[in-house]
């Protein structure tokens, strides 16, 4: 054996039981005890959780948004990723204009390999059908085991958003070949009027980016998007959804049946739209935009009762001076926020506080996100599987500060924010990567993870 893992209580979405593991060649080799030790490096666990490393299902990595690049490379995200126990990472490739499909990831793999410190794969943002020809590419990118697309409601018609009935090709397709569509779902022409009239009224503070999307607006393109993926028996994952009346739509399709898959993120279970009344509004500047009380708590019932499916970070972190450019014009505040380090350690706390169980909290961020994606080799602590496993100490404390992250940014939604437990190590594949406190890793250790089709 490589690595042995003794004396800790393992915990998957189901059980939680006391047992050792034992690595060889990057892999689970046995669970039990009384393995022999010798020429194997052993870490001993008494008192700690041993968990599936995480996968954050949803990120933007030098993405170029807003006039800018997201402030986290390839290398200091996923870095940031190992310090929080994330051991895969989903970036967002976009398509530009006229661009196929394997050359857009293609490209993004070149950028992402050398550098990856964690496992990273690929959900394709389909911007262009190319007069059609995009879809006969669906089903080689399924070969090459991009298995989800993604298509954005909003944004720039020129650069970004799609049309109703370019969302249902492609949802036909995406089903057709064994793929999902991912959505970001907000209604343009309503943030569009909203902000028409804001700007006429000189209403510019970031409390007006959350007025001019407030939750009439994404539940609108919620129940639009989960009408036509009903309509048409496709498959549909409805990406950070943060207000209660789109939520309760999806939620209700998916008990009557239907493959609808519902992500949300923390900062929607941790902060209300009240923060863009704050002096720093804008750094909490996100789409769609934090809401209200009753969202939140909508969410969280979500969360408890197993009606939400994933928890993802939506990391796309810009550094002050550029959140700054929306000082005097909330339309110019890059949108997105940090959060790749704070996803397990959150949802992990939130567990230790007795919110939810354990096991929910290693399903909403591990073992769903890998079934949903067909990451077969991920997800759980079985024989097997790949050793991506994290050491959390119950009874260690974490203030989170910008400078205790190990990500590129300069300020954090997070700031002060106390977690109750904390992860001690992270292993991807069975490489140390996270030692308490210090990313032990190497960039390029990452690789590409090669999803199945959906059956
Ligand atoms: O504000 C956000 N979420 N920025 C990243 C792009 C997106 O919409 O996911
Ligand atoms: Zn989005
Ligand atoms: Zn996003
Ligand atoms: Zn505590």
């Amino acid at each position: 054996m490589d690595l042995i893992i003794k004396n800790g209580t393992i915990v998957t979405s189901t059980e939680s039981y006391m047992a050792d593991i034992a690595v060889k060649d990057g892999k689970i080799a046995a669970i039990g005890s009384g393995f022999p030790e010798i020429g194997a490096e052993v870490v001993d666990a008494k008192g700690m959780l041993v968990l599936p490393g995480a996968i954050d299902a949803h990120t933007h990595l030098a993405m170029p948004f807003g006039g800018t690049i997201s402030a986290d490379s390839y290398l200091s995200g996923t870095r940031a990723a190992a310090c929080g126990g994330v051991t895969t990472v989903f970036d967002y490739p976009m398509q530009r204009k006229g661009k196929g499909i394997l050359e857009t990831v293609e490209e993004r793999k070149g950028m992402c390999d050398p550098e990856a410190c964690v496992d990273y794969a690929f959900h394709c943002i389909i911007t262009d059908l190319n007069d059609g020809t995009i879809l006969d590419e669906f089903e080689a990118a399924v070969d090459n085991g991009i298995t989800s697309f993604k298509c954005f409601l909003v944004y720039k018609k020129e650069r970004m958003m799609v049309d109703d009935a370019t969302l249902v090709k492609i949802m036909l397709k995406a089903k057709e070949v064994g793929a999902i569509t991912n959505l970001h779902a907000e209604n343009p022409d309503l943030i569009d009027l909203n902000i028409e009239q804001f700007l006429k009224e000189g209403k510019t503070s970031a409390w007006y980016h959350y007025l001019s999307r407030p939750e009439y607006v994404e539940a609108e393109a919620d129940k639009r998007a989960v009408h036509l993926a009903k309509s048409i028996n496709a498959p549909l994952y409805i990406v950070h959804m943060a207000d209660k009346e789109g939520l309760e739509a999806a939620v209700a399709a998916k008990m009557d049946g239907h493959d609808i898959l519902i992500e949300t993120c923390p900062q929607y279970l941790e902060f209300t739209s009240d923060v863009y009344k704050r002096e720093d509004g804008r750094n909490f500047v996100c789409s769609p935009p934090i809401k209200g009380q009753e969202s939140q708590d909508a969410l969280w019932k979500a969360i408890k009762v197993g009606t939400i499916d994933t928890v993802a970070t939506d990391h796309c972190p810009f550094q002050s001076y550029e959140k700054d450019w929306g000082k005097e014009d909330f339309t110019k505040i890059p949108n997105g926020c940090a959060g790749i380090e704070n996803l397990y350690p959150y949802m992990l706390s939130a567990a230790n506080e007795g919110k939810i169980s354990f096991n929910r909290a290693v399903e909403l961020c591990s073992s769903n996100p890998a079934k949903i994606f067909g990451c077969t080799q991920k997800g759980s602590l079985t024989v097997g599987k790949d050793a991506d496993i994290v050491i959390y100490d119950p009874n260690k404390d974490f203030t989170i500060s910008v400078d205790n992250m190990h990500s590129d940014y300069d300020h954090t939604i997070w700031e002060g924010k106390t977690l109750h437990g904390y992860p001690i190590k992270t292993f991807v594949r069975g490489n140390l990567v996270y030692d308490n406190g210090d990313f032990v890793g190497k960039p390029g250790l990452g690789q590409f993870v090669k999803r199945e089709r959906r059956k």
